[in-house]
């Protein structure tokens, strides 16, 4: 990983690998969330909770953000990874833009300070509303993914007398590997982005219509990317891309090269995706386009950052198996259940002898678990646990299945905690809803 080469912008080395791959330390045997211990959170705030680490995330956005130093470029935060207004607020801090796939990222990343200029609009199916709502605020650029959404979005900026500065985002086709296949988008087939051999076609089409330019360049291959290579064959295909527009005689206002989200993030024994590597794989190729480099992280800035604090109910034993029932569950960190993804989980306090457990949450569904046949310090009712890595598609992934209010999302910074989301209360639950709905014909 390169420890201790990586010096931010304000010239103070930057600490690689996060603490234990979670972003959090131990001192005298009980967690620490930066000098708060997590236990006292616990004790205050209950349980189960989502606690942050402002540090990490500073340190994970200056360490890219030097990787990318020596080309322009500008790292738009994607808030489908951990859209909580305090989080978002400390990456505009940091300088961060922001990436959005909704008119409801839109309206957090506004109500989080950002302006139109710090935002691109990502995403498959985009509404005639939404969009209408990223010309209003004057978005940097609209990632479009079809000729379709490029033909409306021309009308949505007629309509407002503005001219809507575009990028293609275009399926570069590229092999890619991730943990799980649901997380994969950059193959042919996919649903996402403009197919490649009808890229160029597409973009005539953008450089023909009035009210849209095209400005930008787009691809987004994966999340949790386990190799970087595929970044290197997307921009290359993105690069032929531009040149043969340029060759038709269009793309005279490309100037973005947006190489999208994805880079990985330790939750195992992964290694972290090697910036230095990265950066000798973009930056020269970024560098001769003259174009300027966009990226779109989510969870490398915020996925070490988080975790899940959650208290054991019960132990039981059933068909020959140890099981540790949480009072958390899928309907807190829906990854373990939809993706059979890894998080570690630990005691937070000293535990004894290790035995092999289930670690399962209180939702009625037999997919409802953290881990299965884990190791784990042996733990009993009333003992805290953390299960790690839970920063990103975390909080923003939970449901209120089971009639369950959602939990409240602590920041840390230092020795200072904030509640950057209350617990819901049970009027939450039904805020929105009557026994005694008020009938209409039709
Ligand atoms: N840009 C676009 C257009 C995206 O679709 C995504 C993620 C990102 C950026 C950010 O990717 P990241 O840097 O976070 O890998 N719920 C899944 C992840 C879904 C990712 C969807 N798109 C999970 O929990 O693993």
């Amino acid at each position: 990983m390169g420890e201790g080469l990586l010096i931010a912008r304000d010239g103070r080395p930057v600490s690689a690998a996060p603490l234990g791959g979670s972003g959090f330390a131990r001192r005298d045997g009980w967690m620490h969330a930066d000098d708060v211990p997590v236990a006292e959170l616990a004790a205050r705030y209950g349980t189960p909770s989502y606690v942050y680490s402002a540090s990490v995330i500073r340190s994970q956005y200056r360490r890219l953000d030097a990787a990318l130093g020596a080309v322009p470029h500008r790292l738009h935060y994607s808030v489908k990874a951990n859209g909580n207004l305090a989080l978002l607020a400390l990456l505009r801090e940091l300088g961060a833009g922001v990436d959005i796939v909704s008119g409801g990222e839109l309206f957090r990343a506004l109500r989080a300070g950002f302006t139109g200029a710090d935002v691109v609009f990502s995403g498959v199916g985009k509404t005639v509303t939404e969009l209408e709502q990223a010309v209003e605020a004057q978005v940097k650029l609209v990632n479009v993914e079809s000729d379709a959404e490029l033909h409306l979005l021309d009308e949505v900026g007629r309509r407002a007398g503005r001219v809507v500065p575009v990028a293609l985002r275009v399926n570069p086709e590229v092999e890619v590997e991730t943990a799980h296949h649901y997380t994969r988008t950059g193959a042919r087939g996919d649903k996402f982005g403009i197919p490649y051999d009808e890229a160029r076609a597409v973009a005539s089409e953008a450089d023909r219509l009035p009210n849209v330019a095209l400005a930008g360049l787009d691809m987004h291959i994966g999340s949790q990317l386990t190799r970087i290579d595929p970044y290197a064959d997307g921009v290359r295909r993105l690069l032929e891309l531009r040149a043969q527009i340029t060759a038709d005689g269009g793309g005279r206002d490309l100037r973005y090269l947006d190489i999208g989200g994805g880079l990985g993030v330790t939750y195992d024994e992964e290694r972290e995706a090697d910036l230095h590597a990265f950066a000798r794989m973009i930056v020269p190729a970024a560098q001769d386009s003259g174009l300027e480099l966009v990226m779109e992280p989510g969870r490398f800035l915020v996925g070490n950052a988080g975790m899940l604090l959650t208290r054991v109910l019960y132990r039981k034993r059933s068909g020959g198996k140890d099981f540790v029932i949480t009072d958390a569950g899928m309907t807190e960190l829906l990854r373990p259940s939809h993706y059979n993804a890894f998080h570690r989980i630990e005691p937070v306090g000293p535990a004894g002898e290790a035995g092999v457990v289930d670690v399962v949450g209180p939702v009625c569904e037999s997919g409802d678990f953290f881990a299965r046949d884990r190791s784990l310090g042996d733990v009993s009712p009333g003992d805290l646990l953390v299960v790690g890595s839970a920063g990103a598609y975390g909080a923003v992934m939970s449901s209120h299945y089971n009639a369950r209010p959602r939990v409240p999302e602590l920041l840390v910074d230092g020795a200072r905690v904030a509640v950057a989301r209350e617990r819901e209360t049970l009027e939450d639950l039904v805020r929105h809803e009557s026994a005694t709905p008020e009938w209409r014909t039709i």
